[in-house]
């Protein structure tokens, strides 16, 4: 146990943005002008932004730094190989392909090992995973352990994949149609919960048996590697780098969005040993993303990255960064609001279904929750739900297997008092959730919807 039970910000603030306060009723308006769909918001309407941790990271003195260092040469750029020195310190590939965000290493991957015919499967596939892989006709399959789809089941590593179900899925697909495992490490869609190095080495183990590569989704890999020191035998000294290298040693490539754990507003890559995909996706990337010493990132952008992915692996900033989000989701819970349990890495998970059983499915109580919270106290989550998981391909919709609310926690924005509102907010609106009405949608793309789409109340 440590001495003092307060865990203070590992850093002091020298520039502050401004927040505007709002009332009620001016939220009100901005909510049905906006369709009631959070994404459509200005960002200055809202009080505490919890849309995402992705790129909205506050960035350290040394990253500003290294922004004034960049060196924007086309090719071979001093800034590219400062990158890639941090990027293969933790992630020893051979291939390394800068992105401008995670989705684009995606989407190059799956062009070049997706297609009709194949499938991917993963322990959960991320909305835009899932996206990239069925864009190219290949198939997106989620394998998660069973205590995975329960949000009040305690588990320490919620994000294990369930390896028995892999393998009896690659027996029967036939493994000429699985062109590559997948994991995400932390699972977002999941709940933000860790996988254990025992998973990886059992997934890593049944790709083995069937010769098949092992790939990362490494978006939150310094928030996986401190749950493995904290819960996991044998790690509990163990330096983060050090596990953090553990895990890529299992793997055979990864994706990785830079706007999660390389503390940076933009950037991501994609890396993997493999001689031949790697010059496919090489030549893919000059198509969309540009020449790959800078693949769609300023150098300025390659230089915050390579510091960002040395400051995210030290253990007080992941000390602070992990029991910052727990503090939020201990205090929801100590209040008797559901949420997915143990609290994960980047985000809480308010349980929508839970908290608002009166709401069917397909009338979207983690947007009405969402919604709530946004015009009782300015605070925007993200439904992650039937909205976000629910239409298919060929336009039907069916329920998701969890109604959430994600409360993610930019990385190193907000301070206790902060998060002290959003509980006082959120606990507000749970003492009244029965007065929530469900949602329909009035507008809709064919495809991630959740980001466009249109809603009116039902009344
Ligand atoms: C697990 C996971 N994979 C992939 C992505 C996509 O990354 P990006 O937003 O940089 O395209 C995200 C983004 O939220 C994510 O959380």
């Amino acid at each position: 146990m440590d001495r003092w039970q307060t865990i203070i910000e590992p850093f002091r603030i020298k520039s502050v943005e401004p927040i505007r306060m709002t009332s009620v009723e001016e939220r009100q308006a901005w909510l049905e002008a906006a369709g009631h769909n959070l994404f459509n918001l200005h960002a200055t309407d809202v009080l505490v932004d919890l849309l995402t941790d992705s790129g909205t990271g506050a960035m350290s003195a040394e990253q500003w730094a290294g922004i004034q260092r960049g060196d924007e040469s086309y090719a071979g750029s001093p800034s590219w190989y400062r990158f890639l020195e941090s990027v293969q310190a933790l992630f020893p590939f051979k291939h390394v392909i800068p992105t401008h965000q995670g989705r684009a290493a995606e989407r190059i991957l799956f062009s070049v090992v997706g297609g009709p015919g194949t499938v991917i499967p993963s322990n959960t596939h991320f909305d835009t995973t899932r996206a990239n892989v069925e864009f190219t006709g290949a198939e997106a399959v989620d394998l998660v352990i069973p205590e995975g789809r329960e949000p009040s089941t305690i588990h320490p590593f919620k994000g294990n994949m369930d390896t028995d179900a892999l393998d009896a899925f690659i027996r029967e697909r036939g493994v000429e149609a699985v062109p590559l495992v997948m994991v995400t490490v932390t699972n977002n869609s999941g709940g933000g919960q860790p996988v254990s190095m025992a998973n990886l080495r059992a997934v890593r183990e049944v790709c083995d048996r069937h010769g098949l590569p092992l790939f990362l989704d490494a978006c939150r890999f310094a928030e996986n590697a401190w749950f493995i020191k904290q819960r996991e035998d044998g790690y509990a000294d163990a330096d983060i780098g050090d596990i953090v290298r553990e895990m890529a040693s299992l793997a055979d490539g990864m994706t990785m969005s830079a706007k999660k754990d390389g503390i940076a507003n933009i950037g991501g890559w994609l890396a993997m040993n493999d001689d031949a995909w790697a010059e496919q996706a090489r030549n893919l990337e000059i198509l969309t993303e540009g020449f790959p010493t800078y693949g769609g990132l300023a150098g300025r952008d390659l230089e915050a990255i390579a510091q960002g992915l040395r400051e995210v692996i030290e253990d007080d900033y992941l000390r602070y960064r992990i029991r910052s989000t727990a503090y939020l989701g201990e205090a929801l819970v100590a209040s008797g609001i559901p949420c997915v349990q143990p609290i994960g890495g980047h985000a809480v998970y308010l349980d929508a279904a839970a908290l608002l059983p009166h709401i069917p499915p397909l009338q979207y109580p983690g947007q009405a929750l969402a919604c709530a919270l946004y015009r009782e106290g300015g605070i925007r989550g993200c439904e992650i739900g039937t909205v976000m998981f629910g239409q298919h391909p060929d336009g039907t919709e069916s329920a998701a297997s969890m109604e959430l609310v994600r409360l993610a926690i930019p990385r190193r924005v907000y301070t206790q008092s902060h998060i002290d509102y959003v509980i006082e907010v959120i606990r507000w609106v749970a003492e009244r959730a029965g007065e929530l009405r469900g949602m329909r949608i009035v507008e809709q793309p064919p495809a991630l919807r959740h980001f466009t789409a249109r809603f009116e109340p039902i009344v």
